[in-house]
């Protein structure tokens, strides 16, 4: 039984107790103060301030140039506007890897100024000691396994990740070590379903697919991919919810032909 609109507030608390009762965890990402205040209304359990916003709000063609203080921007607007559900920042690349000093002071910067309630960083074993160090200062770490865009360059594609044993048994290594290491929840992108399915079984902790298949604990799209707003991108685990770039296009039209008839704005939309 879903009992998650009875929830006041979500904690990390509230999802690994939704993982014990089997309840679904539902993240979707935003990075505005408009939509996250309708998401958070909708009722969703997570919002994820994801460095996706490269992608659909900069245009960018991967998740890379975003900055800490670009972050920073988006997780203090959504934060504004939820009441009722957790919010995660994704720590930028470049602010985590090389050194955990520099990550600890990132996450630190992020949780400060935006007041959110988590970070999320891509990454395992070469990782960890950013990880741990975070976690010592009292800020929840989300971790992220399977396809890490941030490290696109590498791959140089976004296929699916860990359909060979070798990449399988690493990522199953590295989702233990961040169990072990004290994170609340894990992010598996685009790996194979039986894959995410064992992940989430062996772990404790929540298990957050995209492209992970349905036996994991929870699911995450991008909130411009599920609305229809991009069209450009269609893999295979996105489900389109709405065509909000017709719905838009649609009514942009509408009132440019209204503007250009005189027929907007009439006698009551003007004042006396
Ligand atoms: O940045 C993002 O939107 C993400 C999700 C794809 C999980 O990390």
């Amino acid at each position: 039984m879903s009992v998650h609109k009875e929830i006041k507030r979500v904690t990390t608390h509230v999802l690994a107790e939704m993982k014990l009762r089997g309840e679904k965890i539902s993240m979707l990402t935003s990075y505005d103060y408009s939509m996250a205040k309708l998401v958070d209304q909708a009722g969703i359990d997570v919002i994820l301030v994801g460095d996706s916003a490269a992608n659909v709000m900069a245009g960018h063609e991967t998740t890379l140039p975003i900055t800490l203080d670009q972050m920073i921007y988006h997780g203090k607007s959504v934060v504004k506007a939820v009441t009722r559900c957790l919010v995660v920042v994704d720590m930028p690349f470049g602010t985590y890897q090389g050194n955990s000093l520099e990550a600890l002071n990132s996450a630190i910067k992020i949780m400060k100024i935006t007041h959110a309630d988590a970070v999320k960083l891509e990454g395992g074993s070469e990782v960890i000691e950013s990880v741990q160090r975070i976690l010592s200062a009292g800020i929840p770490v989300m971790g992220h396994l399977g396809l890490m865009p941030q490290s696109i360059n590498r791959y140089g594609t976004y296929v699916v990740r860990a359909k060979e044993a070798d990449e399988a048994d690493k990522l199953m290594k590295d989702a233990k070590l961040l169990e072990e290491a004290g994170c609340f929840a894990i992010v598996l992108e685009k790996i194979p379903a039986s894959l995410g399915a064992r992940v989430a079984k062996e772990l404790k902790i929540p298990i957050i697919g995209i492209g992970a298949g349905g036996s994991v604990d929870g699911q995450v799209l991008v909130i411009h991919d599920m609305l229809g707003l991009t069209q450009e991108f269609s893999p295979r685990f996105l489900r389109r919810y709405a065509n909000l770039a017709s719905e838009i296009k649609g009514a942009v039209g509408n009132y440019i032909d209204d503007v250009k008839s005189g027929d907007f704005p009439n006698e009551k939309e003007q004042y006396d």
